[in-house]
Order: structure tokens, then C-alpha cells, then sequence
């Protein structure tokens, strides 16, 4: 956490005036990865790590920017706005751009930004960026977006600017966290519910591979691609089918399996991690974590090998702690590629079995192990 005194600190700092302050956090998601896009369901929470935005408006059209992580500044005229070279202001200025389509009136403002979400680990800093953006921008000209409207207009930002065609639960979970309880979220609808996570005797815990992505240049896209293809096969006999929210196995069976074997097997991935959230919230609210960890182990199965978003660091953790009875379950955590995994450990283990495991992923890989502890928090915020 950052104290919102340090962030206005350094605010005046740079610009004249009081700003608004605005925080928004990342995610961890229990289950159901891949599926946002899909229209299906997903579990994700909000953490107690977070972008924070401070903003002030100003006299002329510019927009001035200063991002700590990078110690760097970008301005650019409102009538200007453009997708920028540096990266980091794209997801600041693909948000303004949303405003501008949507006939919202903005004027030239100032914006500092600063955070502790742990940059390309898979807990989804950008969306946290885009969503504290569209609240504080929101509030400084008044514009009284709703809040189910803020993780749409992040979502549009990161397709336009950053071009990750992603789901809607990075941001949904950003904008929407509450303190100790996971969101199943039904991505089609957007209707969700909040699910106490009472781990009995278990915690979360995530470990970072420090394979650091960017889904831009990974398949994340293809993938999405691949899905598509398979819906539009099922919808050409099923017309009511959208999207594989939508398909069956059996469907994928008739009308995908002799198409393409590679996209058959994408497909079925996403209907079967779809009702494996289904199963893994009645787990959670019966309070049976075994059966819980069992299905986030099968979702690492089919991230890994069937639906292939995984890599060697990931696998290895995931392989790793499985030998342990302590630990019920373990998965590779978000878009894939690299970041975190996620894992339920019996309370207070951890540290045991931790030294080892650094020591031999450090050995293998050339690369530190961190564990980043986290609390399911609330989500974005005026301060
Ligand atoms: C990334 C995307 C999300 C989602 C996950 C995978 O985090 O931003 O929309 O698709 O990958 O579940």
C-alpha cells in the first residue's frame, strides 16, 4: 500500500494545485482462465496492491503525465491523442481516447502515477492503470460514469491501446473487488456474485516465476482467434450458439473435431474450465478444499497442455509443490506465459518448504523465485 500522502507529496512536487486521488487494484483469479473472452465465468478477487492516480485539470488542452516506475513524462495535446512509442502512457491515453468517442467533454489535465502491483506478474497492472483512470478523470470533469461502466471503458483502452484483446475480468475485478470475498462473475452478462473466501485452515499464496509478458506479443490473440473459429463452425448448425459460453463437447465433437484437431482441443479447454468454475464455487461454499484444489490442478493441466499458455518456469512450480500434501492446489495465473502461479497452502507451511524450491528453481532456471503476499481487497476508489 501507498499512503495517499506520499502520492500527493509527490504530486505538488511536479504540479501546481490539489489533486484527486484515485486507487485502483490488481487480481488474482482462483479459476476459470480463458474464459472471460468465451462469455463465460470466472472467480477472481482484488488484492491489496494498487495503481494510484492523482490528477488536477488545467488551464490549457495539454495533457501532462509522470510515471514513477519509469521516472519519465509525456504530454501531448488533447486534439493530439495517439497510441505512444514509450508504452506506458497508452494505457492512460487509451482511456481519454474512450471519453473522446463516447462525446465526453475533457480538458487538459495533470496526472502522476505510482503503484505496488508488481509489473508483467500476471496480476494485471494494467487494468488497475485503466480503471483509476477512468475514475479519476471521471471525477475531476464530472462526467458521473457508472461503476459498471468502468471496466468497460478500460477494457475498450487495453483492446485500442495497448492491443491485448482481452476479457473483461482484469478490469471487472479491479473496479468491483471487495474485501474478503472472490466475484463469480458471468462474463456475458456481467450479472456477479460475491463469494466469501474462507479458505478453512488454507491461504493463498502466489509464487513469481519472474518471466516477465506482455500478451501483446504473445499467442493471447491467436488463442482468442482459435475460439472464435470454433463457435462460428458449431454456429453454422446451431444458430443461437454466440460463443463457447454457448458449445458442448459434443458439439465441438460433431462440427470441429475433423475440422482441426488444434482448434478442437482449445475449444473443449474452455468448455470444460467453464464448468469447472461452476464446480469449484460450489466447492468453495461447501467448504470442501480439496475438491477445490483438485480443479485448479486440472486447470493447470489443460492451461499447460492443451490449451498451451504455459512455459518450462510455470510447469516446474506447479510440478513442484504438488509433491507436497500440504499444498491442495497450484496453477499457472492469468494470461500465461509467464507471471505467477497461485497456490492453496495449509496455513503457515510455507516458509518450510520455500528454501528448497528457491534454491533449485534458481538452479535450473537462472532466475529468483519471490513470493508475493496478498490480501483480497476492495476494489477502485477515490481516496
Ligand atoms: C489476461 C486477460 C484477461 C483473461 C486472462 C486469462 O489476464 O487480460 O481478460 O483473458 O488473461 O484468463
Amino acid at each position: 500500500m501507498i499512503a495517499k500522502e506520499t502520492i500527493i507529496n509527490k504530486f505538488k512536487s511536479l504540479y501546481p494545485g490539489d489533486p484527486i486521488v484515485v486507487s485502483s487494484p490488481g487480481r488474482i483469479n482462483i479459476i476459470g482462465e480463458h474464459t472471460d473472452y468465451n462469455d463465460g465465468f470466472v472467480l477472481p478477487a482484488a488484492i491489496d496492491k494498487a495503481i494510484y492516480v492523482a490528477v488536477s485539470k488545467r488551464a490549457d488542452d495539454n495533457i501532462v503525465l509522470y510515471a514513477e516506475d519509469y521516472q519519465e513524462s509525456h504530454e501531448v495535446s488533447l486534439a493530439d491523442i495517439a497510441i505512444s512509442e514509450k508504452h506506458w502512457p497508452n494505457y492512460i491515453l487509451g482511456v481519454v481516447d474512450q471519453f473522446q468517442k463516447r462525446g465526453s467533454t475533457l480538458g487538459g489535465f495533470n496526472l502522476y502515477i505510482d503503484g505496488d502491483v508488481p509489473l508483467g506478474a500476471g496480476l494485471s497492472s494494467s487494468a488497475a492503470v485503466e480503471c483509476a483512470v477512468t475514475l479519476a478523470l471521471s471525477e475531476l470533469f464530472g462526467l458521473h460514469v457508472a461503476q459498471i461502466d468502468i471496466p468497460q471503458i478500460a477494457q475498450k483502452a487495453e483492446h485500442t491501446y495497448a492491443g491485448v484483446m482481452c476479457g473483461i475480468m482484469d478490469q471487472f475485478a479491479s473496479a468491483f473487488g471487495k474485501e474478503k470475498n472472490v466475484i463469480k462473475l458471468d462474463c456475458r452478462s456481467l450479472g456477479f456474485e460475491y463469494v466469501p473466501l474462507e479458505l478453512k485452515g488454507y491461504e493463498v499464496v502466489l509464487l513469481n516465476s519472474n518471466v516477465k509478458h506482455s500478451l501483446a506479443s504473445t499467442a493471447y490473440n491467436t488463442r482468442r482467434q482459435q475460439c472464435e473459429q470454433a463457435s462460428e463452425w458449431v454456429r453454422a448448425k446451431y444458430p443461437d450458439v454466440k460463443n463457447l459460453r454457448d458449445v458442448t463437447i459434443k458439439m465441438l465433437d460433431e462440427l470441429v473435431k475433423d475440422k482441426d484437431e488444434d482448434i478442437y482441443a482449445k475449444a473443449s479447454f474452455v468448455v470444460r474450465e467453464n464448468e469447472r468454475v461452476e464446480n469449484s464455487c460450489a466447492a468453495l461454499r461447501s467448504g470442501d478444499m480439496v475438491q477445490l484444489g483438485q480443479y485448479i490442478f486440472q486447470s493447470h493441466e489443460g492451461l499447460s497442455k492443451v490449451y498451451e499458455v504455459s512455459c518450462p518456469e510455470l510447469d516446474y512450480l506447479v510440478d513442484y509443490v504438488r509433491q507436497f500434501p500440504e499444498v491442495i492446489g497450484a496453477r499457472m495465473m492469468g494470461g500465461g506465459f509467464g507471471g505467477c502461479t497461485i497456490n492453496i497452502v495449509q496455513e503457515g507451511v510455507l516458509p518450510a518448504l520455500l528454501p528448497a524450491l528457491e534454491k533449485e528453481y534458481q538452479h535450473k532456471f537462472g532466475k529468483e523465485l519471490s513470493v508475493i503476499p496478498v490480501k483480497i481487497a476492495n476494489g477502485t476508489q477515490v481516496l
